[in-house]
């Protein structure tokens, strides 16, 4: 049948994972498209909380596949422990799982690289999440990446060997003192994740939708991390919009029917870049208080501020939305306004767009929202929210040109509304 895309809008964390865990039930996979373990998607399930890097958010519910796509790099030791949580709390992840033999493997030395790296950066750093994505996805575009699937050839070991070297030498040209002690665990991990299900990616996920059956495919970071659209340098290294489903599973354009966007309420960034509506005063700080803003896969506090509609038009644009889903909007529970910008102004000049590049002179042209300033917690449809709610919901949609499908108003797995 189809596939559809589910995918953040701003510079992630926007809740993907809930939100896929929720829709999960419509589909029989769920794919993960791009990105790696710098992902963090949080799961509540029978209160207790998950949080999946590389597994995509389907992975609780019966009858569905998970398939790690071509498009994503592997850490085999954050992989198999996140394995072993799942095992743990008794799900079957041999049948449940199916990883693409064409993934891309992050080595550890492409850890010890990102850290160079950084460290080389010195004040200009990307702020990346030390995973070891960007030198991964270089020695993909390098044409030197190993692949998952070589695991099972004869001559891995000495493919990995020298790609390894290689590493080195580079870090000992910049004086960087690589930590290797992790290389016995990701061999030993790679040996066990040969007891999983592994799959030709975009076979097997034709066949499927052959077959009639209907994929979710997931994304990771958002929009405004995207390699080719976001704030460069200050991205990751894959394309995270929907045009990334195609080139992360092999699937074709004509098969993409509905695109999920996912953004917040209001606007948050982890690690370094430019953010037009970050607030350093004491507004952004309540912020992250009520939407505990601090990072699921690296515990960095989040950015925070209001929300951005030049960047979120753009990123409806980018990845075609039909169906824009808001989360967190508890966490402006306790705002007498609620600000946003719909403009910016750049050297006196005003413009509703995205400049293509983001200059320091930029400055957000404010306006504001009545707060509807009370706690919502419990009510159970969205007619009893309060009208200052629905109509910030409805400025929202005024504001992208984008239908509104889903508002998220708590973490709970039951605490969202879908039209
Ligand atoms: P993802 O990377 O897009 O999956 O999002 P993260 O899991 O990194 O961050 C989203 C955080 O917000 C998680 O801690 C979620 O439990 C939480 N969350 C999701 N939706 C809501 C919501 O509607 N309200 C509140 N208060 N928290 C939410
Ligand atoms: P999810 O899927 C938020 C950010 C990093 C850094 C930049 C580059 O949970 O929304 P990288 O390690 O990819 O080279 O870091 O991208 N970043 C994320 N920020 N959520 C994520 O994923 C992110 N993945 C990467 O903080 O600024
Ligand atoms: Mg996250």
């Amino acid at each position: 049948m189809s596939v559809d895309v589910l995918l953040g809008l701003q510079w992630g964390d926007e809740g993907k994972g809930k939100i896929v865990d929720f829709l999960a039930d419509k589909y029989q996979f769920i794919a993960r498209y791009q990105g790696g373990p710098n992902a963090g998607h949080t799961i509540y399930q029978n209160s207790k909380k998950f949080v999946l890097h590389t597994i995509p958010s389907g992975i609780f519910h019966n009858n569905i596949g998970n398939i790690i796509g071509n498009g994503v790099v592997i850490n085999p030791i954050t992989l198999m422990e996140e394995i072993r949580e799942l095992e743990d709390a008794g799900l079957d992840i041999k049948t449940r799982l199916f990883i693409a033999l064409k993934a891309n493997l992050i080595l550890p030395t492409h850890i010890e690289l990102d850290k160079a790296s950084e460290q080389k950066r010195g004040e200009a750093k990307i702020g990346s999440t030390l995973r070891g994505i960007s030198p991964a996805y270089m020695d993909k575009t390098g044409r030197n990446a190993l692949k998952i699937g070589e695991i099972f050839k004869s001559d891995f070991k000495q493919r990995y060997e020298a790609l390894r070297d290689k590493h080195l030498e580079m870090m000992s040209t910049m004086n960087f003192a690589a930590d290797l002690a992790n290389e016995v665990k990701w061999i030993q991990a790679l040996e066990e994740l040969k007891a999983y299900t592994f799959v030709d990616c975009e076979q097997f996920i034709n066949k499927q939708l052959n077959e009639g059956k209907n994929i979710l495919a997931e994304g990771a970071q958002g929009a405004m991390l995207d390699l080719d659209y976001g704030t460069y340098p200050f991205v990751t290294s894959s394309n995270t919009i929907s045009g990334g489903v195609c080139t992360g599973l092999g699937v074709a354009p004509q098969k993409i029917k509905e695109v999920y966007g996912i953004t917040k309420a209001y606007c948050t960034r982890v690690g370094s870049g430019p953010f037009p509506t970050e607030l350093h005063d004491e507004t952004g700080e309540k912020l992250r208080k009520e939407g505990s803003e601090f990072g699921a896969t690296t515990g960095r506090p989040r950015r925070c501020g209001w929300i951005d509609f030049p960047a979120l038009r753009y990123a409806c644009m980018l990845n075609g939305v039909t169906k824009l889903c808001i989360t967190k909007v508890d966490v402006l529970n306790n705002f007498e306004l609620i600000g946003y910008a719909n403009e910016y102004a750049v050297q006196s000049e005003k413009t509703k767009d995205m400049p293509t590049f983001l200059t320091d002179d930029l400055i957000p042209i404010y306006e504001s929202a009545k707060g509807w300033n009370q706690d919502i917690a419990g009510v159970k449809n969205y007619s009893e929210l309060p009208e200052e709610l629905k109509d910030y919901v409805q400025l929202i949609e005024t504001h992208t040109g984008s239908k509104v499908s889903l508002v998220s108003v708590g973490p709970g797995r039951d605490e969202l509304f879908e039209f």
